[in-house]
């Protein structure tokens, strides 16, 4: 069964280099293994693109600049995998003129297409960043258990909070287990939201990075790897809680009166 209206997941943080283009590239490619082509991952970091060099796609033929500047409507911005996974990237070229835009207008389309739209953002508040925060349903944040990145985490959580957009969950990246990182019990109770992932520093991460296919693929055993798909079995869970949740809703909102869709 699909679903009426896939979900919008955002992977943000206000530090960067923290992991949210790995996390969304194998994420994605993770969850496209169970929900084959009713997947796409979507650059917003429109400033400084990174995302489809993850997949090996080094000069997109179409990019989500093309779509906010009105040149192309979003279903054309698609770009294919033969692994089922679907990319709106970006251009890799440095883009400027940035103004402010409706990416919710602009990504909804998608919804009707695909189960699971994630967005990768770029790092800090600005204009882009919220943009891509307001287009999201439900928000993942990546941290590495170091003080700046804490500190970038926690000022996330106070824009999400005004935004009043709910925060799935956090994922831990880069764990080095080295004696000057904060120790995930720690980073729990100053959180206070669940962690859904902790992924290891992992050299096979890089590896594949490199060769242009993300890590669930290039190195399924991998620890990174093993960490991504259990990311991916949260939101599948999730998914699917939604669904049952859905038929709720609908009997709910027909005793009073209202319309359904
Ligand atoms: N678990 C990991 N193990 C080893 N290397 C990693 C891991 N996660 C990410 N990296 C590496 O760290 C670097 C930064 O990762 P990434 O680009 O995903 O971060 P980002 O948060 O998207 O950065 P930005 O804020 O600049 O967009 C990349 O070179 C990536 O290969
Ligand atoms: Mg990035």
């Amino acid at each position: 069964m699909r679903m009426k209206r896939g979900l919008i997941l955002g992977v943000f943080s206000a530090k960067g280099g923290v992991g949210k283009t790995t996390t969304v590239a194998n994420l994605g490619a993770a969850l496209a293994q169970k929900l084959k082509n009713r997947v796409i991952i979507v650059e917003t970091n429109m400033t400084a693109s990174s995302l489809s060099l993850h997949l090996g796609i080094l000069d997109p033929p179409v990019v989500i600049q093309d779509v906010v500047f009105g040149r192309l409507k979003v279903n054309d911005a698609i770009t294919t995998t033969d692994y089922g996974l679907h990319i709106i990237p970006g251009s890799v070229a440095f883009t400027d003129k940035l103004g402010s835009i409706d990416l919710r207008g602009i990504l909804d389309e998608l919804t009707k297409k695909y189960d699971v739209i994630i967005l990768d953002s770029a790092p800090g508040f600005g204009l882009e960043v919220f943009a891509g925060m307001k287009a999201c349903d439900e928000l993942l944040i990546c941290c590495q258990p170091r003080v700046p990145a804490i500190a970038g985490t926690l000022q996330t959580f106070r824009a999400v909070d005004r935004l009043k957009i709910p925060v799935f969950g956090v994922v831990l990246n880069r764990i080095t287990g080295k004696r000057f990182e904060i120790p995930t019990s720690d980073i729990k109770r100053t959180l206070g939201w669940p962690i859904i992932a902790e992924v290891p520093e992992d050299d096979m991460v890089a590896e594949s990075v490199t060769r242009g296919v993300p890590v669930v693929l290039h190195a399924p055993n991998s620890p990174a790897a093993v960490e991504y798909r259990k990311l991916a079995r949260a939101i599948l869970t999730h998914l699917k809680a939604r669904k049952r949740i859905a038929p709720r809703r609908k009997r709910w909102l027909r005793k009073r009166g209202r319309k359904v869709k």
